[in-house]
């Protein structure tokens, strides 16, 4: 399977009406797994570059509920951008991809789910140290 295909763009169903929008998201339905924890990402400039990391454990949805950033996803081998540009659609990212979250919009409100509560000792923080978890355990 391709990273795109593992990382899937996720169109969430807008239930809107004349009132307004309302995009509902649910653990095990319209993302791939149960939310322990949620957060948001605001007041970032838009020269700074957030993440740069991957997790051993926990898999992410973001979605940019107001505004815009760019998120590049990479496994050491393939590598893609998705503009999270509308606030009905998220990017899942399985465990151990490597993520970096930037171009944020001065507006920009970034919606993060995660599969786990949080735990600074599954992260990934330094790309070399990446690589070569990623290159050892290909075969
Ligand atoms: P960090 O992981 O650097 O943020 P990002 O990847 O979104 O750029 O987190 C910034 C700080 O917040 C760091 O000290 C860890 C802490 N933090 C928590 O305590 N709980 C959490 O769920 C997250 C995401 C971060």
């Amino acid at each position: 399977m391709s990273l795109k295909e593992r990382c899937p763009v996720i169109e969430f169903k807008d239930l809107g009406d004349e009132r307004g929008k309302l995009v509902v998201i649910e653990g095990n339905e319209s993302i791939p797994f149960d939310i322990q924890r949620v957060f948001y990402i605001y007041g970032s400039d838009p020269e700074v570059v957030r993440g740069q990391h991957a997790n051993r454990d926990s898999e992410f949805v973001l979605i940019n509920v107001a505004g815009t950033s760019k998120v590049r996803i990479t496994d050491g081998k393939e590598e893609f951008v998705v503009a999270l540009d509308r606030p009905m659609i998220g990017v899942y990212i399985p465990k151990m991809v490597w993520k970096d979250m930037y171009d944020f919009s001065s507006d920009s409100v970034l919606l993060v789910l995660a599969s786990t509560h949080y735990d600074g000792k599954e992260y990934i923080r330094d790309y070399q140290e990446y690589l070569k978890e990623m290159t050892e355990n290909e075969g």
